[in-house]
Formats: C-alpha cells, structure tokens, sequence
C-alpha cells in the first residue's frame, strides 16, 4: 500500500479520487476509507474493501455547512446551528437525503448522515475536489478503527492502494452522529461532543438512549471489536491468578492491585483518568493488547457519568 504524504500526497490522494478509486485519509476522530460519495462506482468499491454489507450507510463527509444543501432537503435550522458551533469538526447530523441523492451510498435509505472533518489535509482534499467524500472507518467490519497510518496498513493490505499519513488521530473516538428527522434530536452513537453540550447549543432536551430502533451498524452489538476476549471489570475484580491476561487500567487503585500482584508491566497500559485522553488512546492501545502474547484482556470499568459516554459505548461494544 502507498504511504501518502505532504502537499504531493495531498495531490495524488485528489486524481485517485478523481478517478474513482479509494483511499485511506486521516480525520480528527479515526482513519477513514474515502470516495466519491457522488460516484456509485467509488462508493460500490468502498463496501467490497471493507466487506460492510451494501444495506450499511456511510457519512458523506463535506468542506462546509453550506454544502448540507447539496446532500439533504429539507435542512432544518438545528442542523445549521449545530454546524456552526461543532464544524469542522467530530460531530455527524442525520437528515433527510436530497431526492437526486444516491441511495447507494445511504445503504436505500431516505435520510443522510453528513460532517465536516477538521483534519487539514481531509479538508483540503475536499475543497479541491468540490464533492462529498463518503468515509466509513478505514478497518475491516466490525474490527478496531484505525488511529494511525500504520493500523491502516496492517488491516487493510490488499484490500486498498492508498493511505495518506496525517499522523495520530486527534480524538481516536468516531464522531458524535445525532438524529435531527424527528420531533427531539436523538443521539445515535456517543462522541466526541457530549450530550450536554448539543443541549447547550440546541437549548432543548437531546434524548441519548441506551439502545434505538434505528439500524446503525455502530449500534450492532459486536462492533469495535479486538481479536482477543475482552472483559470489563471493577477495580477490585481486575485481578485473576492463572491466567495470562494483559490490562488496560486508568486508576491509582488498579495500579497499585497490579503492582501487588507482580503482573508482567509490558502487558499493562494505563489510559488518563479523564474522557478525552482516555478516548484518544483506547483503539491504540487495544491494537497494542492484541498483538500481546496474552489469552484476555481485562478493562477496568471506567466512571459511568455521561462525559465517559463514548468511552463506556465503545467498551460495551468490544467486550460483545
Ligand atoms: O468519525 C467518524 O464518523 C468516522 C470518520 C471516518 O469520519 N466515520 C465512521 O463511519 O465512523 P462508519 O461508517 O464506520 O460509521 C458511520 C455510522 C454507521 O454506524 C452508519 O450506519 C451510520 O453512521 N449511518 C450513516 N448513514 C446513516 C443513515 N442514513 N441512517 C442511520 N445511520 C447512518
Ligand atoms: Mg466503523
């Protein structure tokens, strides 16, 4: 696969899209595999890469909210102020498509999921291109999103020619998407921004519910998911003896528990005790587990309260 970079990466990432074909670009929440969203053919290859079933819709993602009109009718004033408080950036509206709008890249549906992306070189090659580019999570269903160029490579070798290398993700979490086709915005899937403040902005209630109706693969159960077994866990509960098991922590406590006990340290990675620092580094460091000479791997449960909301849905979805 070529590792694209630079203004001449920028360049080259723009005639392969030109042209119809897929590449891998970086965004501010996860690697993303980019196309056309204009071009069936461009979105048709997208779904063979990364074999999501064609019923899967994908975010088109857009230079600026005065593109919305462009992919969605109508447009509804929450939508507009939300992408003027949150754009560019890690924050997905759903509406209702445009009727000239092709539902293949809507996986046959009548609504559109659309966001702006704040990584530069993205925003760039959007501006040159002057289209929407429709971008799934640049991994294999339901495995890990990628955080990095080298993820990229690793999962999706053959299957894929290019990746253009934007460094780490900024927030390692896929965005925030949230409902607007109906009566209260609904949060679909848990981001980047939270819950409180789209009620800020909206100054309305934002219904975020466990569980929804509406089909969102994110919403599978078994999503997100590493090879190994994954367990999440209280503090006291983290340590088992007998077995080999590596361990993803964020507390003193759980620190301290494994410290103890004289668990082999390069099999443990301690996240920050906050949500953004936290989210940043949790993909990275389950890829990092995986690839441990370990049978399990054992989180410590982080705080329940709705900053972590993104973080506690990503680990729901890991553990299956
Ligand atoms: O941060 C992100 O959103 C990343 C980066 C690359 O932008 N993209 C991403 O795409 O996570 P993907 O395809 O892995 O997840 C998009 C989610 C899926 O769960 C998809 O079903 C949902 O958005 N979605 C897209 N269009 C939809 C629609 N019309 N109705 C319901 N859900 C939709
Ligand atoms: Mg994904």
């Amino acid at each position: 696969m070529k590792r694209l970079s630079g203004d001449s990466g920028i360049k080259e990432a723009v005639a392969r899209l030109r042209r119809g074909d897929i590449v891998a670009l970086p965004t501010e929440t996860v690697y993303g595999l980019a196309g056309d969203a204009a071009n069936d053919d461009a979105v048709r290859a997208i779904f063979a890469a990364k074999g999501r079933p064609a019923d899967h819709p994908l975010i088109v993602h857009v230079a600026s909210a005065a593109d919305i009109e462009r992919w969605a009718n109508p447009v509804p004033a929450a939508a507009l102020k939300l992408a003027e408080a949150f754009w560019p950036g890690p924050l997905t509206v759903l509406l209702k498509r445009a009727s000239h709008v092709s539902t293949v890249v809507t996986g046959g549906r009548d609504t559109i999921a659309i966001r702006s992306p704040a990584q530069s070189a993205f925003h760039r090659i959007l501006t040159l291109l002057d289209t929407g580019l429709a971008a799934p999570s640049a991994n294999p269903y339901k495995q890990l999103s990628p955080t990095t160029a080298d993820q990229v490579i690793e999962s999706m070798a053959g299957r894929i020619d290019a990746v253009f290398d934007g460094g780490p993700c900024e927030y390692g979490l896929e965005s925030t998407i949230v409902d607007l086709t109906g009566s209260t915005p609904t949060i679909l899937r848990a981001g980047p921004v939270t819950r409180a403040q789209l009620a800020a902005e909206l100054d309305c209630d934002v219904a975020l519910p466990a569980a929804h109706q509406v089909a969102v693969p994110g919403n599978v159960q078994a999503h997100y998911q590493p090879g190994k077994p994954l367990y999440r866990l209280s503090t006291a509960r983290l340590i088992k003896a007998g077995i080999r098991a590596g361990f993803l922590i964020w507390s003193d406590d759980a620190a301290a528990a494994i410290a103890s006990h004289g668990v082999d340290t390069a099999q443990v990675i301690r996240l920050p005790a906050e949500p953004v620092g936290y989210g940043r580094g949790l993909y990275s460091a389950l890829h990092q587990l995986d690839h441990c000479q370990i049978d399990e791997i054992r989180v410590e449960q982080p705080p329940a309260d709705d900053h972590w909301a993104a973080v506690n849905d990503r680990l729901r979805r890991a553990e299956g």
